[in-house]
């Protein structure tokens, strides 16, 4: 287990923690270089720390007009629909911070089939950040280890040509759009931010490596790896 875990009493603690190290590596990357690239995670588990982000204290301590905001993943649904990873941190962060809207790049839902919303997005990604890596990549864990869309036995796990990518998520019959392993592990920072019981199994199965092999467990990441977790999550 590559990654320093950070276990916290509960869900609130732990959105707590991570929201001060996210500020913290944000002005760390505006005072160094005088930008911050972030991916943002979808799923359900960091919305509380996109709330979060977007409240004082936080909203303040950041120059949100340094930070580009990019997303990991993306359901190919409209920015409108309910499954929608933009929409869900629009409504729950976005909308609420001083980022400019030339500062977010949402994934381009809307520019046709998957693999040209990928070949965009990756357009998008050269063209904004030109050689840097990423500051920080957040990602959620699956309860089938995956990380973004990286699902397991997909052919996007073994994508190394590309920063992004599609694919088709037979369990969810939808089409998704992610970055690829190199581009998260060249990243300077990597956090799996993971909470709740639902998670225990999943965590237990990785740090005992009673299973191997799942997508999180292929994560390399070159920079600093954390696991933010609850103690629901990480099983105590
Ligand atoms: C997505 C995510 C995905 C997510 C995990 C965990 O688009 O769904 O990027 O990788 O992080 O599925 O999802 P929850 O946080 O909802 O458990």
């Amino acid at each position: 287990m590559k990654a320093e875990q950070k276990i916290l009493a509960d869900a609130s603690t732990l959105i707590d923690a991570a929201a001060e190290h996210f500020v913290s590596v944000a002005r760390a990357s505006i005072a160094k270089r005088g930008v911050f690239f972030v991916a943002l995670a979808g799923g359900s588990t960091p919305k509380g720390l996109y709330q979060k982000l977007a409240m004082s204290p936080f909203v303040e301590q950041v120059d949100w007009s340094r930070v580009h905001l990019f997303f990991g993943d993306e359901r190919c649904v409209a920015p409108t629909h309910d499954d929608s990873n933009f929409k869900m941190a629009r409504l729950a962060m976005i909308d609420h911070i001083p980022v400019p809207a030339e500062n977010v790049h949402r994934v381009p839902t809307e520019s046709g089939d998957a693999a040209v919303v990928a070949g965009h997005y990756a357009e998008t990604i050269k063209q904004i950040m030109k050689e840097q890596p990423f500051d920080l990549v957040l990602l959620g864990l699956g309860p089938d280890g995956h990380i973004a869309s990286l699902f397991p036995e997909t052919p996007a796990l073994e994508v190394t040509d590309k920063l992004v990518t599609s694919l088709f998520v037979e369990k969810f019959q939808s089409w998704r759009v992610t970055l690829t392993y190199p581009v998260i592990n060249a990243a300077r920072q990597v956090i799996v931010f993971i909470a709740g019981e639902a998670k225990a199994e999943i965590v237990r199965d990785i740090t005992t490596e009673a299973v191997t092999g799942l997508p999180v467990q292929r994560l390399a990441p070159q920079g600093d790896y954390f696991w933010f977790m609850d103690k629901a999550a990480a099983g105590q």
